[in-house]
C-alpha cells in the first residue's frame, strides 16, 4: 500500500498547489493517509481536517476541491465524504504492483529490511530448572521465538539466549528433596517430573517441618562455595531437565544460540557490585544492600542479602554487560510475564545510573498470565499443566482426527501431520491474543478446524500448494486484470503485508502476523470458493488467478515462519 500511499501524497501535493495555491510537500502527506475504520468508505483515507490549518478552509471545502482534481490516471480514484479524501484502489493496478513485488522478492516480500549490521539479543524461555515447565512459559518461549525470527526477517543478526534458571536456593531443596527421597534411577527414568515431584514433596513437608527450609540454605550456600558432591548433584539436574527441554523446543522447531545460565554470572557479579559502590549508588538498609529509587517512584532494587549473597536483579546486570561485552547489541529483548515488569524496570533503572551506555538498549516485552480450562496455575500446589503434556495432547488428538477421516494414510505421514498441526495449533492459539491480555487456553478451540485457529490456517495453506500442484506450470498473465471483490481482496491482504510486519517489530507484537494470517487465509477461502480459478473461461483469468494463488502461498509460508508454524502441504 506504501506506493500507493506516496502516489496519492504527490497527486494531493500538485492539487493543493493548483487549487489553493499552497505548497505541501509529498512526504508530510504520506503518514496522515490512513486506513478507513470501514473498507466500504475506501482503500485509504486522508482526514482534510489536518490540512485545514496551511490551507485555511474548512475539511469539507478542502475535500471538496481535491477530490477532482487528483485525475484518474493515478491507478486509484478519489471521492470526498464530510471532510474526508476517500481512496479507492484500482484492483488491477495494485495486483501488477503487489504481485510483481511478490515474484521478484519470493521469500523476503516484506521484510522491512532495515537490520543489516544489527545485533538484536533476545532472551526467553529461560525455565527454572527442578521447577516444571509448564504452559506458563509457552508465552515466553513462543512469543520470543517469533520475535526473533521477526527481527531475522528485517535482516538483523539475532542471539537467541535461554538464560536457564540455574542457580537459586531452589537448588538447595532439590540437593535436600534428593537425599532424602530420591533414587539416582528414578530420577533418571522419570527425568524431570521426578524431579518436580522431588520439589514439590519438599513443599509439602516443609509445611509441617520448616527446619527443612534452612537445611536446603545450608545446602545452597555450600553449593555457592564449590562443594563437590553438592557440584556434582546440581550438574547432574541441570542436566536431565535441559535434556527434556530440547525435546519440547525441538516440537516447537526452536533452537537457542547460547544456555547461559544464570548460575554462569556468579563470578560476573562482584565487578558490578563494586561499580555500584564506587558510583555511590549502593545504600545498607536493614544489613542488606540496595539502590533507592524512591526519586523514579519505585521501590529499591535489592543487590545483596543481609548475608552477602547475590539476588535476581544482582544477576540480569551482570548478565547484561556480559552480553553487551559478547555482542554488541543494539537492543536486548526480554520476554518474561507481566508479572516481572517492575524487576525489569528497576534494573533497567539501575544500569541506567551506572552510566552504562547501552542502558537505552533495553526493552522488557511483558505477556499476560495464562489459565487452562478456565483454572489458573500453581506450581507449589502441583496444580500445573506441563508443556510437554500439552502438546502431548494436542498431537494425540489430531492424530485421531486424521486416522478418522484418512483411515488409509500410512502411519508415518500421519504422525507428522499430528505433529505439525497440533503444535501449531498450540502456538498459533496463543499467538492469535494481544500478548499482554490474559488467556484462557481451551484445547478444543485451539484445535478446531474452523474458526480463527492454526489448524484452519494450515489447512488453507495445504489448500494452496494442493491446487498449485493441480495446475502445473502456467505462466503469468501479460497484464493482471482484476474482475471481481475476491480477487481484489486478495491483493489488497497481500499488499498490506510489509506494514504489518513492520508494526509488529515495532510493537513486540507477533499477534499482528497471526492477525495478518487470518485474513489472508479468509479472503484466499472467500476467492477459492467464489472465483473458478482453473476452469475460469478465459485463459488469461486462469493466469491472473494462479498467480494469485501462488503469491498466497508464497506469503503464507513466509508469515507462517514468523509465528513458529510449519507449512503443511497435506493435512
Ligand atoms: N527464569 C526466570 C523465570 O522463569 C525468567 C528469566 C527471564 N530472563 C531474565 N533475564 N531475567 O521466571
Amino acid at each position: 500500500m506504501n506506493t500507493f500511499r506516496k502516489k496519492i501524497a504527490e497527486r494531493v501535493s500538485s492539487a493543493a498547489a493548483s487549487q489553493f495555491g499552497a505548497v505541501i510537500d509529498a512526504g508530510e502527506l504520506i503518514p496522515l493517509i490512513e486506513y478507513p475504520p470501514d473498507a466500504s468508505m475506501g482503500d485509504l483515507a486522508l482526514p482534510c481536517f489536518k490540512l485545514s490549518r496551511i490551507l485555511r478552509r474548512s475539511p469539507v471545502q478542502i475535500a471538496a476541491a481535491l477530490a477532482p482534481a487528483l485525475g484518474t490516471d493515478g491507478g486509484f480514484s478519489a471521492s470526498a465524504l464530510n471532510g474526508y479524501l476517500n481512496f479507492r484502489i484500482d484492483g488491477s493496478a495494485l495486483a501488477g504492483e503487489v504481485l510483481g513485488r511478490v515474484f521478484a522478492e519470493g521469500e523476503s516480500y516484506g521484510s522491512p529490511a532495515d537490520g543489516a549490521g544489527k545485533t538484536v539479543v533476545l532472551d526467553y524461555s529461560s525455565p527454572n530448572v527442578a521447577k516444571p515447565f509448564h504452559i506458563g512459559h509457552l508465552g515466553t518461549t513462543v512469543i520470543g521465538h517469533s520475535l526473533k525470527k521477526l527481527f531475522e526477517f528485517a535482516g538483523y543478526r539475532c542471539v537467541g539466549i535461554n538464560y536457564l534458571g540455574d542457580w537459586g536456593t531452589q537448588f538447595g531443596k532439590m540437593i535436600v528433596a534428593y537425599r532424602k527421597w530420591g533414587h539416582r534411577e528414578t530420577v533418571e527414568r522419570g527425568q524431570c517430573d521426578a524431579l518436580v515431584e522431588l520439589y514439590q514433596r519438599f513443599h509439602r513437608e516443609a509445611e509441617e517441618h520448616p527446619e527443612l527450609n534452612d537445611e536446603a540454605r545450608a545446602e545452597f550456600r555450600k553449593l555457592e562455595h564449590h562443594d563437590p558432591a553438592n557440584t556434582e548433584l546440581w550438574k547432574w539436574i541441570v542436566d536431565i531437565s535441559l535434556r527434556e527441554y530440547e525435546k519440547t523446543y525441538r516440537q516447537l522447531g526452536i533452537e537457542f544460540d547460547s544456555y547461559l545460565g544464570e548460575s554462569f554470572y556468579q563470578d560476573k557479579m562482584p565487578a558490578q557490585v563494586r561499580r555500584l559502590r564506587e558510583l555511590g549508588l549502593l545504600k545498607t538498609d536493614d544489613g542488606a544492600s540496595i539502590v533507592d529509587l524512591s526519586d523514579y517512584g519505585m521501590p529499591p532494587c535489592l543487590i545483596l542479602k543481609k548475608d552477602g549473597s547475590t539476588l535476581y536483579p544482582t544477576r540480569d546486570i551482570a548478565a547484561a554487560a556480559y552480553r553487551y561485552e559478547t555482542y554488541g547489541f543494539d537492543k536486548a529483548v526480554y520476554v518474561t510475564s507481566s508479572a516481572q515488569s517492575l524487576h525489569f524496570a528497576q534494573w533497567f533503572k539501575v544500569v541506567s545510573l551506572m552510566g552504562y551506555p547501552w542502558a537505552d538498549r533495553l526493552v522488557h516485552v511483558p505477556y499476560g498470565t495464562v489459565s487452562v480450562n478456565g483454572e489458573k496455575l500453581a506450581t507449589r500446589t502441583g496444580n500445573v499443566i506441563l508443556l510437554k503434556d500439552l502438546l502431548g495432547a494436542a498431537i494425540d488428538k489430531v492424530d485421531r482426527i486424521t486416522a478418522e477421516k484418512n483411515p488409509g494414510m500410512d502411519p508415518a505421514t500421519r504422525q507428522k501431520i499430528a505433529e505439525d498441526v497440533g503444535v501449531g495449533a498450540v502456538v498459533f492459539y496463543y499467538l492469535s491474543n494481544n500478548r499482554i491480555k490474559d488467556i484462557n487456553f481451551v484445547l478444543e478451540d485451539a484445535l478446531s478446524y474452523e474458526g480463527n485457529t492454526g489448524p484452519y490456517v494450515q489447512y488453507t495453506y495445504a489448500r494452496s500448494c494442493s491446487l498449485l500442484a493441480k495446475c502445473g506450470d502456467v505462466p503469468l498473465p501479460q497484464t493482471y486484470v482484476i474482475e471481481t471483490e475476491e480477487e481484489r481482496e486478495v491483493v489488497k491482504c497481500l499488499a498490506a503485508f510489509p506494514e504489518r510486519v513492520a508494526a509488529a517489530i515495532a510493537a513486540y507484537e507477533p499477534s499482528y502476523v497471526t492477525r495478518f494470517i487470518i485474513d489472508l487465509a479468509t479472503a484466499f477461502n472467500r476467492f477459492y470458493h467464489n472465483c473458478q480459478i482453473l476452469s475460469a473461461p478465459d485463459p488469461e483469468t486462469v493466469r491472473t488467478r494462479v498467480a494469485i494463488t501462488r503469491a498466497v502461498n508464497t506469503v503464507l509460508g513466509t508469515a507462517f515462519s514468523l509465528v513458529c508454524l510449519r507449512k503443511t502441504e497435506q493435512i
